[in-house]
């Protein structure tokens, strides 16, 4: 009995690995925030290491990245992350949105929320200093001091519908 029900969960995690997420490996970058705004070195390189795997067009995947269902996680957290903010398509939102995604990097970077702990646990790297945070804090309020500086001050604004 022992044994057959080994042979079905085998079965089972073999026919899983036949479905594969499509990985977001596009390298799109047209759109990227750096068109848009200044992106020093220094910011870039924390952003590659600790953001860019689930917002941007690019991530890194790592070897436990082929088999699932630990793909199916992954793809999971890319997808949630990029529909929230993606660095590569940021050109593409409305000047308001992106405001205020750079006042929620600045909130979610403060507040140790990203990059999120369940990353950080594997990616030891991504987990950022005292110092690592400031430089994002300091260059997100630069961009939106150069946003308002720019553009009129209504245009923002969020408006009621997202
Ligand atoms: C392992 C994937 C992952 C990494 C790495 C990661 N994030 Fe996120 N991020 C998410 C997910 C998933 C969400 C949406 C769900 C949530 O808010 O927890 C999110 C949400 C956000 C939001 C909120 C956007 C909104 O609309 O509320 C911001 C801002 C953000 N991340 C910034 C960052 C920054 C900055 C980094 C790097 C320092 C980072 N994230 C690293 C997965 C990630």
């Amino acid at each position: 009995m022992f044994k057959k029900i080994l042979l079905v969960l085998l079965v089972i995690f073999l026919v899983m690995q036949a479905f594969r997420p499509e990985k977001n490996v596009s390298g799109q970058k047209n759109n990227a925030i750096a068109t848009l705004y200044p992106v020093p070195d220094n910011v870039n390189q924390i952003l590659v290491k600790a953001c860019n795997d689930c917002h941007s067009n690019t991530t890194v995947y790592p070897w436990y990245a082929e088999i699932q269902p630990v793909a199916w996680w992954l793809d999971d957290h890319v997808k949630d992350g990029k529909k929230h903010l993606n660095f590569d398509e940021f050109a593409t939102y409305r000047l308001a949105k992106q405001f205020h995604k750079l006042e929620e990097v600045f909130d979610e970077v403060k507040g140790g929320e990203m990059p999120l702990e369940s990353y950080t646990v594997v990616h030891r790297d991504a987990k950022l200093t005292t110092e690592e945070k400031n430089i994002l804090l300091d260059w997100s309020t630069a961009v939106r001091d150069t946003m308002k500086a720019r553009y009129p001050a209504d245009s923002l604004i969020m408006k009621k519908k997202k």
